[in-house]
Parts: structure tokens; C-alpha cells; sequence
């Protein structure tokens, strides 16, 4: 059964579009069959971290408004099981939440996962992306209004009635995170956001240079084992957090 699955974060910046990116690309190296929406209309992403930005004519607001068909605002990434629905290029074609949740409804069935890149905050974008959504994964970095913003988030989706919630904390530097001496280690950045770990991405100036250029999943980096380890996880499977 197909599942649909929100990324999201309280603060800007967490590295939301990043995880959404790569854990799409890794669960297509595992042959699942993955659609990528970008509901951060005004400020979408995915399109350029995915590489297939310069082939994009139409996005989810033209598929809604009846521009196009459904077919014509899919873009394959690449040669893999990997397709992407662009954000409107305006906020001002953001789509109401009943439309988008029909709109998603519609298309999970022909997918085995749902990725919604949801934009940062608990805006009209994270409400249209969380109504839609059965699981999420939130983002966040090991400072305390990334925490905040996170602790915020989980009560949000909670409310919503979504239960199946998992925390990433990404853009990890051990040295950074001891030298701020907020917290004794991860477990208590843990248990301040209130749910399950699901993985530890370091800081890596590698996926932030493959992630800009539309690379991810192109050249190796180091995060992409930890990403399938994730996936993993994602599954339902158990495997090692590769935290160092
Ligand atoms: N693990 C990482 N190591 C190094 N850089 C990273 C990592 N994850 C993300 N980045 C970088 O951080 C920046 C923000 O990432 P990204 O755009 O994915 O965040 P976001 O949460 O989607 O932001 P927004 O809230 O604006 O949507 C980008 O430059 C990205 O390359
Ligand atoms: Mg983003």
C-alpha cells in the first residue's frame, strides 16, 4: 500500500528539501516507485536539487487548474523510479488543502511512496501538506530553535491525528554540538522533540554541493549509506544508525 509521507520543520532551513531529495533517490535505488511533491509554492526546490528543473514547463497549479493533464507535470528523474510534481512558482497559486489531499488521493495509488516537501513553519503550505500526509519525518539541526520549531511541529501534526511521527536530525557536528554545551548528548535533543529517531546526517559539504547542482545521487557522497540505512527504516526495517 502506497504511503504518503510530509517532511517537515518549524525553523527555515533544516535541510527539509535535502532529506526529502535523497531519501526519494534512495528508496528509487531500491526500486520502490517514489513521487516527489513540492508544496513550498513560491520557494520550490526539489525540481533543481532532482536535476530536472530545466525540462519544467507545468507544476501542480496547472494540473489543478486544468492547463494539463496529470501526466505532462510528472518529470521523471533521470532513468530511475523517481518522479516530480513542481511547486507553484507563485505563493499566490498555493492550492486549498481539500484540493490538494483529493489531488494526492488520487495519485498515491500508483506509487509505493508519497515524499511532500513541506516549506518551513506551520503556514498555509505545512497545513496543505500535513492534511494530505499519513506519516512524517521532521527535520531538524541540534540548536535549540531548530528544537523548538520542531517540538512545535510534532504538537501540530498530532493534532491533525497523525501519529506515525519520526525525527531526523541532520546537518550533525559533533564538535559544534559539544562546544555549545546545550545538551549532554543526542538522546536529550531526542527526547526535547518528543519522538522517534529515525536518523543522524552529519554536516557534509558534499551533499550540499551535489544537492545544488541537481547531483544527488549522481556522484557518491558519504551521507548516501546513512540515507539508505534510513530508507531502512522508512521501510519498517531495523538498521544501524551509523551515528559516529
Ligand atoms: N547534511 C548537510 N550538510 C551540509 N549542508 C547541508 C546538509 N543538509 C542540507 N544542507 C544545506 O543546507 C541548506 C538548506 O537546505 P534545504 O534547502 O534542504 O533546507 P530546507 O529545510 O528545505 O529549507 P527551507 O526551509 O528554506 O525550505 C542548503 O544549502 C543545503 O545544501
Ligand atoms: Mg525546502
Amino acid at each position: 500500500m502506497s504511503q504518503v509521507i510530509v517532511i517537515a520543520s518549524g525553523k527555515g532551513g533544516t535541510g527539509k528539501t535535502t532529506v526529502c531529495a535523497s531519501l526519494a533517490v534512495s528508496l528509487a535505488n531500491k526500486n520502490k516507485k517514489v513521487l516527489v511533491v513540492d508544496c513550498d509554492s513560491g520557494m520550490r526546490g526539489v525540481d533543481l536539487m532532482l536535476g530536472v528543473d530545466n525540462r519544467l514547463v507545468y507544476d501542480m497549479s496547472d494540473i489543478v487548474c486544468g492547463n494539463c493533464d496529470i501526466n505532462s507535470a510528472v518529470y521523471q528523474v533521470r532513468d530511475l523510479p523517481l518522479y516530480v510534481i513542481a511547486a507553484p512558482i507563485s505563493a499566490d497559486d498555493e492550492i486549498a488543502k481539500k484540493v490538494f489531499k483529493q489531488f494526492i488521493d488520487k495519485l498515491k495509488g500508483n506509487y509505493d511512496y508519497v515524499l511532500i516537501d513541506s516549506p518551513a513553519g506551520t503556514g498555509t503550505g505545512f497545513d496543505i501538506a500535513s492534511y494530505a500526509c499519513d506519516r512524517a519525518i521532521i527535520v531538524v539541526n541540534a540548536e535549540p530553535i531548530s528544537i523548538r520549531g520542531g517540538q512545535t511541529i510534532r504538537r501540530k501534526l498530532l493534532d491533525l491525528g497523525i501519529e506515525d511521527i519520526r525525527l531526523l536530525i541532520n546537518r550533525f557536528d559533533k564538535e559544534r554540538f559539544y562546544m555549545m554545551g546545550m545538551y549532554a548528548d543526542l538522546d536529550e535533543v531526542i527526547d526535547a522533540v518528543g519522538c522517534r529517531l529515525i536518523g543522524v546526517i552529519p554536516e557534509d559539504d558534499r551533499i550540499n554541493a551535489l544537492s545544488q547542482r541537481g547531483y544527488i545521487g549522481l556522484h557518491w557522497s558519504p551521507c548516501e549509506v546513512i540515507f539508505d540505512s534510513i530508507v531502512c527504516r522508512v521501510e519498517g526495517y531495523d538498521a544501524p544508525l551509523l551515528i559516529e
